[in-house]
Formats: structure tokens, sequence, C-alpha cells
């Protein structure tokens, strides 16, 4: 029997844990993606479909990846091959590890990116380009961002660099100091964005769009997008999740951790939904406009709210602090990876990945200039595809395997063991693990494979 890897690293409480692991999950998926899918996507009813596989897939789908992460004790294609041998199953299923590992760092190639335009949005509010704006001066400030691509390289580089820099530190004092003031930070900014909102005059509107469902306008690819950006969102089905619970000491409760991060997670999204639509609706922009949605609005807040300069420059820099959580996270699979199992030391294997994720990024950066009508994946742009693939096919396959592998393969003892669960609740969870979130997993998939609506 093979020496089993495992990680050392612990968390040093049980609060660090769960900033850290809601660091991972608010990130660009609540404050850019939630709103930007969801203007697409037609609004409430694509928002209640989101919010079901939050509860039935997400939440389940997270308690187990945390149970096998902190089972299996090491990044996700060791922890694989550990609670495989330690439950008598295939070693097929370290290619679940590997899943996430791919799908991590084409994820990341794309953050990179999108995390680029908050960096270049800080530095423009910094320097007062936002007062007095209005959504068409905001407009044209976006589109000149985009059209340059050897501008959005060099912030994509930039915010690439810093990447690698704080994950070859370790996870520790890494991830663990920023992100306790920078979620009640966000919070904070958000409440008070909140506050404009109300005074927009399309509050009510906004509200509306976001909860009054009207079905007729839902596709099944649709379905299929607010499927996996519950996976996205909360940065499940790929293994960061796993690695965060490798690190996680026995008696912490896994159950209270994983309500606390979809819940946080959850309330961020919603929050961001309300005010960008406030703000589409009073200026009468455009729902569905796409991946540049939050940075085509926000600025409109900041140009005309009182304090909006502080405001402004403040929310930039929380964004790439959240988006940063986010970013080390999506490392992390590989890295620990790298380390513990070819002993690629932390600072070199943070250096080759980030090199290859940069490189990969490239695309998604000319995807908005140059490539803009070259296609990949059917209609799709560089960046439209590897979003697709990763968030809508990965990361729900991803899903899928832990589900199934906490229900049917995880001996009784050691799903108890990590859940704690009453006698009843565990049923319940059970019988949702085993019949729910995969069925509506594999529905949500075959319905796209049927209907050619795309
Ligand atoms: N959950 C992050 C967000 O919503 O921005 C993105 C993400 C991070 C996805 C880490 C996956 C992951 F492993
Ligand atoms: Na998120």
């Amino acid at each position: 029997m093979s020496q089993l890897k495992l990680s050392k690293d612990y968390w040093s409480s049980q609060t660090v844990f769960i900033m850290a692991a809601v660091g991972s999950a608010v990130g660009l998926g609540n404050l850019w993606k939630f709103p930007y899918i969801t203007g697409e996507n037609g609004g409430g009813a694509f928002v209640l479909v989101y919010l079901a596989c939050i509860l039935l897939i997400g939440i389940p789908v997270l308690f187990s990846e945390l149970a096998m992460g902190r089972s299996g004790k090491a990044n996700p294609v060791q922890a694989m091959a550990n609670i495989a041998r330690e439950n008598g199953a295939s070693r097929l299923w370290t290619l679940l590890g590997f899943n996430g590992v791919l799908a991590g760092a084409l994820i990341l190639s794309f953050y990179t990116v999108i995390a680029g335009w908050a960096v270049a949005y800080f530095v423009e509010s910094l320097q007062g380009g936002f007062i007095g704006i209005d959504a068409k001066g905001v407009g044209e400030h976006f589109s000149h961002l985009l059209a340059n691509p050897f501008e959005l390289l060099f912030w994509h580089t930039l915010v690439s660099l810093f990447t690698v820099i704080v994950v070859s530190k370790g996870v520790k004092s890494g991830i663990e100091k920023a992100i306790n003031f920078m979620m009640p930070g966000l919070f904070l900014i958000l409440l008070v964005l909140l506050g404009y909102a109300t005074t927009t005059g399309a509050f009510a509107q906004s509200f509306n769009f976001l909860f009054a469902p009207d079905f007729s306008k839902l596709t099944w690819q649709a379905v299929l997008i607010a499927m996996g950006h519950a996976f996205f969102t909360l940065s499940i089905g790929l293994g960061t999740m796993m690695v965060y619970g490798s690190y996680l000491q026995k008696d912490y409760s896994i159950v209270k951790a994983g309500l606390w991060i979809a819940f946080a997670d959850t309330a961020v999204a919603l929050l961001a939904g309300l005010v960008i639509f406030s703000i589409v609706f009073a200026n009468g922009l455009e729902p569905g406009a796409g991946p540049g949605l939050l940075f085509q609005t926000l600025p409109v807040a900041f140009g005309e709210m009182t304090g909006g300069w502080f405001f402004g420059t403040l929310f930039f820099a929380l964004v790439i602090m959240a988006a940063f959580s986010s970013s080390i996270s999506l490392i992390e699979p590989a890295v620990s990876w790298f380390d513990q199992n070819w002993g690629i030391k932390r600072t070199k294997a943070a250096w080759i990945l980030g090199g290859l994720i940069w490189f990969i990024g490239i695309g998604t950066v000319l995807s908005f200039n140059e490539w803009a009508d070259v296609h990949f994946l059917a209609d799709r742009t560089f960046f439209d595809s590897i979003d697709f693939i990763t968030a809508n096919i990965m990361l729900p396959l991803g899903g899928l395997l832990m589900a199934v592998f906490v229900a049917w393969v995880f001996k009784d003892e050691t799903r108890q063991q990590e859940l704690s669960l009453t006698a009843g609740m565990m049923k319940l969870f059970l019988v949702v693990l085993k019949w729910i979130t995969p069925v509506a997993i594999i529905v949500v998939f075959a319905s796209n494979l049927v209907s050619e609506e795309n």
C-alpha cells in the first residue's frame, strides 16, 4: 500500500476557515457574473431556478465536497485516491480530481482578466475619473477599455503576477488576513449602494425584475446556466472546497460552515443584483448587456451619489480583494497537487501554473476585441467557450460525481463522522443526495442535449 499523502497545514480556527471559504465563494461570480447572466436570461424565473439549485444541488454538494476533503486529507487528485481506497472504490475516482485541477486553471485564466477590469476601474476611480459621470460616459469608458487589447493584457498580467506572489507565500499567511476586513467591508458598501438604489426611482422595478418570475421566458439552456452558476458561485465541483476541507480540523462543523458559506454568497449576489438593476432601469440601460454590466452601471451611482469618489474607489478595491481571495482558491487544487504529489514546491508550482494560466488568458483578452467575431464552441467567443465548458459542464459533472461518492460510496460511519447529523437529518440529507441532487443534474444535462435551443 502506497504512502498516504496528507495535508499538514490546519486552519487556526473555525472562524478563519469559514472566512477563507466565504472568501473563495464570494467574488466576481456574485458581483459581476450573477447580475449579467440574470440580465441575459430574463430575471425572475432564472433567479428562482438558481436559488433552487443552491438549495437542492449546491448545499448538498458543498457538504459532500468538504467532507470528502477532510476525509481524504489532500489535494483533489490524492484525496480521491485516498478515499477511494479507504472506501473500497475504483482508482478511476482520481479522474474527478483531475477534472477539478483543470477546471480551476481554466476558470482562473479568465478570472484574472475580469479582475483586471476591476483594477483598471479602481485606478480610474482613484484619479477622480468617475466624478459626475453619466451612463453614456461610463459606457464609452468601458468600450474604450475593451477595445484595447494591450491595456487589458497589462491588467491581466498584473493580476496574474500578484496571484502567483500571494499563492507562493502559502495558505495561511496569504489568505487569512485580508479577508477579515474585506468581507464586512464589501457587505457594508453594498448596503450603502442599496440605499442609493432606493433613491433612483427604479428600485421597485429592479426588485420585480429579480423576484417576479415569468416562466414563459425560461429555456433549458437558461436552466443549465443557472445550475452551472450555483456551482461556480459556491466554488464547488472542482475541488477547491475539497482542499479547504483537507485543512479542516476534525471537530469543526462542516454543516454549519457550509450553511454560512451558502448564505453569505447568496446574500451578496442578490444585493449586487438589486443595486445594479436599479441603475439599469433608472438610466434606460439594457439588462442583457452582457459581461460589461457591472462595469457599465456602478460608476453611474458613484458619479451621482454624495461621497461617490470615496465609495467608488473603496468599492473597486473591495472587488479586487474579493476576486483575489477567489483566485487564490482557484489555483490551490493544482498547487497542492504539484506540491504533495510531485514534490514541486509551492513557489515553483505557482509560477509554472501562473504562467500557463496567464497564457490561456490571452485568448479571453482577445475575445473582447480582435477575436470578438471568432467563434469556438458553437457561436461562443473564446471567453464564452471557456466559461461554458467550466461552469456549465465540468463543475456540474464534478459535483454530480461528488454527490454520488458521498451518497453511495462513503461508508456510513465515515459519512456520519464527517457530517455529525442527527439520525433524522441524515435520512433527509441522504434522500436529497441520492435521489434529488444527481437526478436534477442529469435531467438538466439531458434536456440540453435533447432540446437544441441555443
Ligand atoms: N466562487 C467564485 C465566485 O463566485 O467568484 C469563483 C470560484 C472560486 C469558482 C473558486 C470556483 C472556485 F474553485
Ligand atoms: Na460566489
